[in-house]
């Protein structure tokens, strides 16, 4: 059984695909131990109460230093004990000390097709605002692994989205969480709980891989 932690920042949509995958059979062999929060008003919280999940608050704002934040992430995730750690939609940037302690053992989804629009300032609607002013034709989803820089681990999943002319950010934003993150994040977790997926060479390599029958 893999032993997921997810963490999360704000509605929890990925985490409720999560919870319904589980309960559904599209993930296998998985189960959710631990629901972090740095945001105590998350919605998210309130879909893993619902679902008997065990939940844990920790904001930046109450410690002197980041630094003493950084070790009760740290300290909180691994008395969990999880073999992955979820960032579903999770806002704090996550410790090197984590990063270090969970290699290949944590990912990530983020709303683009990485390496296009990601890195340093690009997460929520600013990905998409960015993606409508380059009139991009398509966008998407990735789901990767957490190295120690901003987007660039080993990219596990990714499904293009096409862009229509009349999109806002917002209409963007909502197709591509139905149409891919929903997808992938379920999937690439049950790829991982199957142990079909290993990293050679900072490249992801999936077992039976076809493109053409994955979603
Ligand atoms: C998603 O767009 C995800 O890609 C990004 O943050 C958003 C989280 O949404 N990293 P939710 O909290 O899962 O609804």
């Amino acid at each position: 059984m893999l032993k997921i932690a997810v963490c999360v920042s704000g509605g929890g949509t990925n985490l409720q695909a999560i919870i319904d995958g589980i309960k559904a059979g599209t993930i296998t062999n998985t189960e959710i131990v631990l629901v972090f929060s740095n945001n105590k008003n998350a919605y998210a919280l309130e879909r893993a109460a619902a679902a008997g999940i065990p939940t844990a608050v920790r904001s930046p704002k109450d410690y002197a230093s980041r630094g003493e934040f950084n070790r009760e992430f740290y300290n909180v995730l691994t008395e969990a004990k999880p073999d992955l750690i979820v960032l579903a939609g999770c806002l704090v940037v996550i410790p090197e000390e984590v990063v270090k302690a969970f290699p290949n053992r944590i990912i990530n989804i983020h709303p683009s097709l990485i390496p296009s629009f990601c890195g340093t300032g690009f997460y929520g609607l600013h990905v998409h605002e960015k993606v409508l002013e380059r009139g991009a034709r398509v966008s998407g989803a990735t789901v990767h692994f957490v190295d120690e820089g901003t987007d660039t681990g080993p990219i596990i999943l990714q499904k293009p989205v096409m862009v229509r002319q009349d999109d806002s950010p917002q209409s963007l934003q909502k197709r591509i969480m139905e149409q891919a993150e929903w997808v992938i994040m379920p999937k690439a977790i049950d790829l991982i709980a199957n142990n079909k997926i290993t990293v050679t060479d900072g490249k992801v390599i999936i077992e039976d891989y076809d493109p053409d029958d994955l979603f």
